[in-house]
């Protein structure tokens, strides 16, 4: 086995490298090599092949079939009622918690700065998306008596700048020792031809590894320990990029408890069959989220005998898990998906290049990989309207200006707060 680093390089077709080690100080150099020295080139050689794998073969060899959900304005009142008591239980018992995954790029939208961070021109005033998940949460607290742990994952690209944006904001007046941050891992990217990209520092390059790493984040960082230390038995994990997350839902947890299921999801209708949105599905008899991309266009547009779509239910990163869940998820590996993206990079002369087409690959978990590790997932459909204006792309569907629009509609309708 190679024991210097040239041997490393040479072996793993990285010898590029060895021109940026050319072009560095002394400290850089000594930087650089200990990054080389620390690779899992085997992990790497793994992740590549990967991107040229062909997604609808793969998914062509499984059991794909439709899964049953409950509609929450469908229920009768006596259901409704008694998924509410045991929900609302076990959160004013303060056994329940809510995590933030705030560790994406947000390369889509296109702001500087952490996503959360970004503001939205809502009324009646302008609000940050984390203050707007902070409104939500401070809106339950006084709901239910409590104080909820919130648990907010970042990247390394955005740790410092999330962690700084909070404390000049005073934490928007929550108590500071109920927030925790923690952050998630990263992977290298790799160009089209299978090499390592480095930065303008003359860094690796590398990128977060996914919302799906975000199990192994919570074991590794003590997330889950510290839940289990103050008795928090339900934790509740969404996206920070949905102006109308609801954290806090008694009926979702109430009907994830009633149908004895570990993990629970809520989801809302799909538009129309060639939205690009995952959706719920069984795959080979197990809970699955299948992503457009995956589902035959056939599959896509089927219907049952009311009309409905019967791939329908859009994953919206509404989702719930037992303590023990988390705990079963963390302790597996999930697979990861290679994706097409922009990278800027330092070439060989040592010019930044900034790219306008994709040009490399960032391999990410994906968090409803998770739940296959189960026999059974309770899905609560509810309405778009009020569960879900996402801001993913700068302009056009799921923009600001959409989720402003769906914002301001539901707050205006709902003085009072959540149901
Ligand atoms: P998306 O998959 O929409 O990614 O994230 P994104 O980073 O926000 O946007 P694009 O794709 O680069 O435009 C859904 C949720 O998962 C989080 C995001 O912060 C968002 O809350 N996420 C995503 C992470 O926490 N870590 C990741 O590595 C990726």
């Amino acid at each position: 086995m190679a024991n210097n680093y040239i041997d490393v390089l040479k072996e793993n077709n990285q010898e590029h490298l060895l021109k940026y080690l050319e072009m560095a100080n002394e400290e850089q150099k000594q930087e650089l090599i200990n990054e080389i020295m620390d690779l899992d080139f085997k992990h790497i050689k793994e992740l590549y092949s990967l991107s040229s794998r062909d997604n609808e073969k793969a998914i062509e060899s499984c059991i794909i079939e439709h899964t049953k959900f409950v509609d929450k304005y469908k229920i009768s009142e006596e259901e409704f009622n008694r998924y509410k008591n045991i929900g609302e239980e076990i959160i004013k018992n303060g056994e329940y918690a809510v995590v933030t995954m705030a560790g994406g790029q947000g390369t889509r939208l296109g702001h500087n700065g952490p996503k959360g961070t970004y503001i939205l021109n809502v009324k009646p005033e302008p609000k940050s998306l984390f203050e707007i998940l902070v409104d939500g949460i401070k809106r339950a607290n006084s709901k239910y008596g409590i104080t909820l742990n919130w648990y907010i994952m970042t990247s390394t690209e955005n740790n410092d700048k999330t962690a700084q944006y909070f404390e000049s904001k005073n934490y928007f007046g929550y108590p500071k020792d109920k927030i925790r941050f923690f952050e998630q891992g990263n992977l290298p990217l790799i160009s089209e031809d299978g090499k390592l990209l480095v930065d303008e520092n003359l860094h690796i390059k590398y990128a977060a590894d996914g919302n799906g790493c975000i199990y192994k984040a919570m074991k590794k960082n003590g997330i889950l320990d510290d839940m289990k230390s103050k008795n928090i038995k339900w934790i509740f994990i969404g996206s920070v990029d949905n102006a109308l997350l609801n954290m806090v839902d008694p009926i979702l947890l109430g009907l994830t408890v009633s149908e004895g299921n570990k993990i629970g999801s809520k989801s809302v209708v799909k538009r129309s069959p060639d939205e690009p949105v995952g959706v719920f599905c069984k795959k080979n008899s197990k809970p699955a989220v299948i992503e457009y991309t995956e589902l035959p266009t056939e599959m896509a547009s089927e219907t049952d005998e009311e009309g409905e779509l019967l791939f329908g239910e859009s994953h919206i990163m509404c989702n719930l898990y037992s303590l023990e869940a988390l705990e079963i998820i963390s302790q597996n590996t999930l697979p990861y998906h290679s994706a097409h993206k922009k990278a800027p990079y330092l070439d060989e002369n040592g010019n930044m290049i900034k790219v306008n087409k994709p040009n490399a690959y960032k391999y990410e978990a994906f968090i409803f990989d998770g739940f296959v590790f189960f026999d059974g997932i309770s899905i609560l459909r509810g309405r778009r309207e009020e569960d879900f204006a996402p801001v993913k792309n700068a302009e056009g569907q799921d923009s600001p200006q959409t989720a402003v629009e769906l914002y301001n509609n539901y707050w205006e309708n709902n003085e009072n707060g959540r149901m």
